[in-house]
């Protein structure tokens, strides 16, 4: 948190690896381990998510099939079976209270500012991340669930989230 133009975006596009950056110095680490070596989807593999202010749009790409493919992708190996895929994507969609037609949608095409923050979250709450940066993740539309907390998540280690 913090005023306008400080520097909140940067940071935390900084840490997720954005390629436009270039750390000159310091320490990012997880569980101990640096990131700053770490591709940005290995750094997701170990447990970070980055909420998007502006998140882009994705035509053709449902959110069924992108949070899917992340959450394969975080997963590894471990197969993903679409029973219980879709019975965990509807109990997050309910308590984000976004319809469930949203599924067949594609990503952000022609969302309103507030689905497009729901679907954001809604990518949150799925992948179960050890370490959530958020940026502007909750207008006044939203009421956050707690239960969508990285620490009511069934990683062994409790999450934790900073919201800029
Ligand atoms: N460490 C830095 N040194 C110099 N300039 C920076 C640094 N970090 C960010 N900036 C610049 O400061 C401006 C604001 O950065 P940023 O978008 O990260 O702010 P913010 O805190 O997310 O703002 P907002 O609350 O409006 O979203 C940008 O022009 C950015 O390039
Ligand atoms: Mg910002």
């Amino acid at each position: 948190m913090g005023p306008n133009g400080t520097g909140k975006s940067t940071l935390a596009k900084a840490i997720a690896g954005h390629p436009d950056y270039t750390i000159t110095g310091g320490k990012v680490l997880l569980d101990g381990q640096s990131v700053l070596a770490m591709e940005p989807d290995e750094r997701a593999r170990a447990g970070l998510f980055l909420a998007f202010q502006y998140p882009s749009d994705v035509p053709g790409v449902t959110i069924a099939n992108f949070v899917r493919a992340a959450l394969q992708a975080r997963l590894g190996e471990s197969d993903l079976d679409a029973t219980s895929y879709y019975k965990k994507l509807y109990e997050k969609m309910d308590l984000l209270k976004i319809d469930r037609k949203f599924t067949s949608r594609a990503v952000n095409d022609g969302f309103s500012g507030g689905e497009k923050k729901r679907c954001e979250i809604l990518q949150m709450a799925m992948l179960e991340p050890k370490f959530a940066l958020m940026t502007k993740p909750t207008p006044a539309s939203i009421s956050m669930p707690c239960a969508l907390s990285p620490t009511a998540s069934t990683s062994s280690e409790p999450g934790s989230w900073a919201s800029f």
